[in-house]
């Protein structure tokens, strides 16, 4: 199955009921296995987690660290782009180059690298003098 059709397929089970915006997110690891996750919301609304977020916990609880390609897919006009937040946690875990494919649920589809969606990363060295 490609990222493309899991993520696809994994958007449709989103908890979404206060957005209506369904997310579904697919990562590739280097080890090569294929993690998802969607978006899950809550009503008390800061506690709601995004797709991407719920796809690099999987990738986690199942023993991976890295990501080596990741695609995101929402019903929005152009390729969605992940929440800054979001960002920063696939930084956490892609090295610059990794390619993030961002996807609308009509065909349309863009390629950024993880350098790219998040310049000027925070990163461990910056805590260098402590
Ligand atoms: N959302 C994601 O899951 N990923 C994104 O890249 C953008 C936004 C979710 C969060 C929330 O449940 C809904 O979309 C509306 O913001």
């Amino acid at each position: 199955m490609t990222l493309l059709q899991a993520a696809t397929d994994v958007r449709l089970r989103a908890y979404a009921p206060y957005s209506r915006f369904l997310v579904g997110a697919a990562l590739r690891s280097t080890s090569g296995a294929v993690y998802v996750g969607c978006n899950v919301e809550n009503v008390a609304y800061p506690e709601g987690t995004c797709a991407e977020a719920g796809a690099i916990a999987a990738m986690i609880a199942g023993g991976d660290t890295r990501i080596a390609e990741l695609f995101v897919i929402a019903d929005s006009p152009e390729p969605v782009p992940p929440c800054g937040g979001c960002r920063q946690k696939i930084a956490e875990f892609a090295d610059a180059g990794v390619k993030v494919t961002l996807c609308t649920t009509d065909g349309a589809q863009r390629t950024l690298t993880v350098g790219e969606l998040l310049p000027g990363v925070f990163t461990a060295a910056h805590m260098d003098r402590t």
